[in-house]
């Protein structure tokens, strides 16, 4: 049997995993958690900081660890590395329904580019992250159970699309 039963966004930086999950709680009468935030409060430190002071690998046993810790029935909005932890798409699936927010590479690095808070982004060149982006939408699909478009809609649309595809 399931211990939970969220709804869980997965996506890379920018895909509007957050603002998508705000707006998502408040239609489906949830709560909302924003992972990056948990680990923010956990840790009294700023992401930056965390991938500075106590390393990349740290930040994600943080992340996986502050996940499971979630219970209910919330909506979920994760880091867009968040899969890189051991068995974390298993987890995901024995505990709620995963939905992928996809767009194109061109259009999430415009959302992204310069931020300073996205360690990633701040460490490594636009052609790396783009390799990046390859190799996780693969992992992104795998865990999915729904893949819904942002390429290119407002959130109302995005809303609506995930709120027919979960109730069909
Ligand atoms: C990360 C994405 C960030 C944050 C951290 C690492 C990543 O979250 O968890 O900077 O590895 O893609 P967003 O996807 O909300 O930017």
């Amino acid at each position: 049997m399931n211990e939970n039963n969220h709804v869980i966004l997965i996506g890379y930086m920018g895909a509007g995993k957050s603002t998508v999950g705000i707006e998502l709680a408040r239609k489906l009468n949830r709560e909302y958690i924003d992972l990056d935030t948990e680990i923010v409060l956990s840790e009294k430190k700023q992401i930056p900081d965390i991938f500075e002071e106590l390393g990349e690998p740290y930040f994600r046993a943080a992340e996986a660890q502050v996940l499971r810790a979630v219970k209910g029935e919330k909506v979920i909005s994760t880091g867009g590395g968040v899969l890189y932890f051991q068995d974390t798409g298993r987890w995901m699936k024995k505990n709620g329904t995963v939905i992928y927010l996809n767009a194109p590479f061109e259009e999430l690095y415009e959302r992204i580019a310069g931020d300073g808070n996205r360690p990633l982004v701040m460490n490594n060149t636009a052609a790396s992250l783009e390799q990046v982006f390859y190799q996780r939408d693969i992992v992104y699909r795998e865990a999915a159970d729904l893949i819904v478009s942002v390429s290119e809609c407002s959130v109302e649309y995005t809303l609506d699309e995930i709120i027919v595809k979960l109730t069909t």
